[in-house]
């Protein structure tokens, strides 16, 4: 898709579709608030507030109503977007609405579209969050569909405005790279397991670095043993398809902040079973999802090997199957992490921390001074949090803050979760240093007790994605499928560093 800007008003966009915003009509904001919906109504000789009158449209977020031919504009078509309440219209919402008009225009084979946004302080915040939606909403996980396509995406999408702020193209390039970058997490994520092994998810990370600004290395099974990664090793075990630890380095060109080293840290863990205490076969298939937080950790390094942030990142993604194989893990064996502690695996299906657990000591001996990991790590953050926040833990107070500011300006909703030491009672094991499960009650949370044992003291936080990572049902702007969430979240974290 291509993105661009136009310093129009609303009457004079030539596109197949111009969008306006127009909010619920009982709202303080009032219908026809945007100064450009008020335009387009106005040139339609009230076209909007016949739709309102009539009971057809009522401004609900992401209702559409759609003219053809609308007299006094030059575009072809008028689409009128739900904006809800309006209480609350802000970038986030104007990113799901943009790319819920981009999917609805898609249905419809319409190939170019524009937004109208009103001239504003917020225009280009706003106008960087409309484009992501654009690009976002283009994303449809359809590649092994044969037949005629369904939707055939919008090929041109233009953000207009009266007026001509300077900035306005810097920020469309900036939104097409962090989008793009989300969707990359995002295919790869959507790539069922007998197209997505973790040799082949390190193929992927090889080719994207390949020409670009980031060093990438692939350590094998064979390295893996020298180093003692036992745990991640004990994982891969039971499977037939190798391991491979994916390490990608990105090195800023003038480092601001030369002290600082952010690792990324991404479970990817390509099909898990269960292993030896398998998974129930209901849903079983939803588990190829469980390399997200790897995929997501290689989408921000898309992201971030293109807007070259102040900071030295590395990426480390652990990528492994967990299978029941004949060479597998037994409840019970004891593993030697590559920390030294030792860890006694009382359930295989709790792989995703032992991965972790090596991922996170190497970090540190990489020379990573903060640490972000992703990980599809629980169906207990499933329980808590349900599918709409993404669990945030952390052993370092000014490392939360700074996560959950760079997630609420990027609209990925993150809830913070307690992570007290004496949850660590929970972890004990009469064999070895400790067990990789607790007991029954706050599953997340010992989950992330015990990837605190392996990232302390750096600072260090956990994003818990089993509830986010994947969409069960679709939306007006999301297909079913992988969300790509944590991408925004970690490229504006690195971003923001210098200041
Ligand atoms: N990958 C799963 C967590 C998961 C569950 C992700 C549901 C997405 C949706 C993880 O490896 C796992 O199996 N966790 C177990 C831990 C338990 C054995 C302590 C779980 O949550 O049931
Ligand atoms: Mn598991
Ligand atoms: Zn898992």
């Amino acid at each position: 898709m291509e993105l661009k800007f136009e310093a129009k008003p609303v009457e004079q966009v030539e596109s197949d579709a111009v969008v306006v915003i127009a909010f619920d009509k009982d709202s303080a904001a009032s219908g026809l608030t945007p100064e450009v919906t008020m335009a387009a109504n106005a040139a339609t000789g009230g076209w909007i507030e016949e739709l309102y009158q009539s009971g057809e449209f009522a401004g609900k977020l992401f209702e559409m109503a759609l003219l053809h031919r609308p007299a006094g504009l030059m575009a072809k078509r008028l689409l009128v977007v739900g904006g809800g309440t309006g209480t609350k219209f802000s970038g986030a919402e104007l990113r799901n609405a943009t790319a819920a008009a981009v999917r609805f225009l898609a249905s419809k084979g319409v190939r170019s579209a524009a937004l109208a946004l009103d001239a504003s302080p917020s225009l280009e915040s706003l106008a960087t969050a409309a484009a992501e939606g654009a690009i976002l909403g283009g994303y449809e996980p359809d590649q092994y569909k044969t037949g005629e396509k369904e939707t055939h995406p919008v090929e041109i999408f233009a953000i207009a405005s009266p007026g001509a702020p300077g900035g306005m193209n810097e920020c469309l390039d900036h939104a097409l790279i962090v989008a793009e970058a989300q969707n990359v997490a995002r295919a790869l994520a959507s790539e069922p397991a007998n197209r997505m092994t973790p040799s082949i998810l390190a193929q992927r990370a090889r080719d994207m670095c390949f020409g670009s600004n980031l060093q990438c290395e692939v350590m094998d099974q064979a390295g893996m043993r020298q180093l003692g990664m036992g745990a991640l090793l004990g994982v891969a075990q039971g499977s037939a398809e190798p391991p491979a630890f994916i390490v990608l380095r990105y090195h800023p060109f003038e480092e601001v902040d030369s002290a600082a080293h952010l690792g990324l840290v991404g479970k990817a863990v390509t099909f898990d079973s269960g292993g030896i205490s398998i998974k129930p076969s209901e849903n079983m298939d939803k588990m190829k999802y469980d390399m997200c937080g790897g995929a997501a950790v290689l989408g921000a390094m898309h992201a971030i090997a293109r807007l070259q942030p102040p900071i030295r990142v590395t990426a480390l993604i652990p990528a492994v199957e967990n299978m029941p194989g004949s060479r597998a893990q037994r409840p019970g064996d004891i593993v030697t992490t590559l920390s030294g502690k030792t860890v006694e695996v009382l359930n295989t299906d709790a792989e995703g921390r032992l991965i972790l657990a090596d991922a996170l000591t190497y970090a540190r001996q990489q020379g990573c001074t903060h640490l972000v990991d992703a990980a599809t790590l629980t169906g207990a953050i499933v329980v808590a949090l349900g599918h709409l926040h993404s669990g945030l833990f952390g052993n370092d107070d000014a490392m939360l803050e700074r996560t959950l500011a760079a997630a609420r300006a990027e609209g990925e909703k993150l809830w913070p979760m307690p992570l007290d030491e004496e949850y660590k009672d929970e972890l004990k094991s009469p064999f070895a240093d400790l067990p990789n499960i607790g007991t029954r009650w706050g599953g997340a949370i010992t989950a992330a007790m015990f990837l605190k044992q392996f990232a302390d003291p750096t600072p260090w936080v956990h994003l818990d994605i089993a509830g986010t990572a994947w969409l069960e049902e679709k939306k007006p702007y999301m297909p079913k499928g992988p969300t790509g969430v944590g991408v925004r979240t970690m490229v504006r974290l690195a971003l923001g560093w210098g200041g």
